[in-house]
C-alpha cells in the first residue's frame, strides 16, 4: 500500500455506512474535532495542516473568481483560508453536524461567513457544477467513486487531492510536502495531486471553410488525446487542459462555442501549418462532407 491512512478500508467501510452511523465515526476522521475516543483509537489523525492548506489552494491557483467546493469539510479550514487569504467564495460539505456548527462559528470569526458556506451534507448528494476548485482529503476508493463526476464537471475546474490520486487518471501536478508531525502513513510527507479538467473531444470532427473536407479523428483518454488528420495521416498526439489541446510538434486547439461546440486551430507550425486559422465541427454522419 501507498504510504497514508493504514486503515484506510476500514475506515471506508465506515464511511459508506447510513449517514447517523457514518457521522461519529467520520468525525474522528478529522482529528477527533468531533470524535470519540473509540473512535479515535481506530482512525487516524487526518485534518489537513495549516502549511499543507496553504499549499493545496496555492497549488489551485486560488483567487478572488474561484468558487471552492471542499468535499467532507471538517472544521472548514479549506474553504475558510480560500476565502480569508485568496478572497474567494466557497462551500464545505460535512456530514458531522458538530463540524459544521464548528465551520460557521471559525468562518464568523474569521470574518469571511458571508463567503464561506457550510452545510451538513453527504458530499455525494452534493451538486459539483458551480465549482472552479474541488479540494478534497478523502480515500482513495471514495475519490474513486467521485471520479465520475469530477471528470464532468466544466473544463478548466480544477481538483486538488491531498494523498490519495483518482487511480488512472493521472495527476497534472504532483507536490510532496514535508509534514514532521504527521500522525498516519510512515513518511512523514503529504502528497498533493492536481487535475485540471479536461474538455471532453473524443469523437470525429470536420473542417468548415477553407478545410471543408478535412476530417480529424480523436480518440481520448482523460488528458491525452490520439487522432489522425485526413487527408495526409498526419497523427496527433496531444494533451488537453480545460478547453485547450496542444501538442509537442506545434498544433494547439481550443473548444469554442459552449454547447454548439467547435474545435478552432490556434497555432499550426511546422507540418501542421495546413491547419492554420482551421475550425473543426462535430460531424453529423460517420463522415464528413467532401
Ligand atoms: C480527512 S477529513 C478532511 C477534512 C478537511 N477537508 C481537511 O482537509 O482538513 C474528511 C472529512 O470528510 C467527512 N465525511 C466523510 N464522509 C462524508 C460524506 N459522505 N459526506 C460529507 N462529509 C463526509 C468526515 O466527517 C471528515 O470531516
Amino acid at each position: 500500500m501507498r504510504g497514508g491512512w493504514p486503515s484506510a478500508n476500514r475506515a471506508m467501510r465506515r464511511i459508506v455506512l447510513p449517514v447517523a452511523r457514518t457521522a461519529a465515526l467520520a468525525a474522528a476522521l478529522c482529528g477527533g474535532l468531533a470524535g470519540n475516543a473509540t473512535a479515535m483509537e481506530e482512525v487516524p489523525f487526518i485534518t489537513t495542516p495549516d502549511h499543507v492548506t496553504a499549499a493545496m489552494l496555492q497549488l489551485a491557483g486560488v483567487g478572488a473568481s474561484d468558487y471552492v467546493i471542499d468535499l467532507g469539510s471538517g472544521d472548514g479550514r479549506i474553504v475558510i483560508t480560500a476565502a480569508r487569504v485568496h478572497g474567494a467564495r466557497g462551500l464545505g460539505v460535512e456530514i458531522v453536524p458538530d463540524l459544521v456548527a464548528q465551520s460557521r462559528e471559525l468562518a464568523r470569526r474569521a470574518g469571511v461567513a458571508d463567503r464561506a458556506e457550510f452545510r451538513e451534507q453527504d458530499l455525494f448528494a452534493t451538486d459539483l457544477s458551480p465549482a472552479s476548485v474541488v479540494t478534497m482529503y478523502l480515500l482513495p476508493e471514495v475519490n474513486l467513486q467521485l471520479r465520475p463526476r469530477l471528470l464532468a464537471l466544466k473544463p478548466g475546474t480544477r481538483i486538488v487531492s491531498h494523498d490519495w490520486d483518482l487511480g488512472d487518471w493521472r495527476p497534472d501536478r504532483t507536490l510532496v510536502l514535508d509534514v514532521p508531525d504527521k500522525v498516519v502513513g510512515l513518511d512523514k510527507r503529504s502528497r498533493l495531486h492536481l487535475w485540471t479538467v479536461p474538455a471532453a473531444v473524443q469523437g470525429r470532427w470536420c473542417g468548415t471553410g477553407a478545410q471543408h473536407g478535412w476530417q480529424l479523428d480523436l480518440s481520448q483518454q482523460f488528458q491525452r488525446v490520439q487522432g489522425r488528420v485526413e487527408p495526409g495521416g498526419l497523427a496527433i498526439d496531444a494533451t488537453v487542459s480545460g478547453l485547450d489541446l496542444a501538442s509537442a510538434d506545434g498544433l494547439a486547439l481550443r473548444l469554442v462555442d459552449g454547447p454548439a461546440r467547435a474545435l478552432a486551430v490556434r497555432r499550426a507550425d511546422g507540418a501542421w501549418s495546413m491547419l492554420a486559422g482551421a475550425r473543426f465541427e462535430p460531424a453529423a454522419a460517420a463522415g464528413c462532407p467532401r
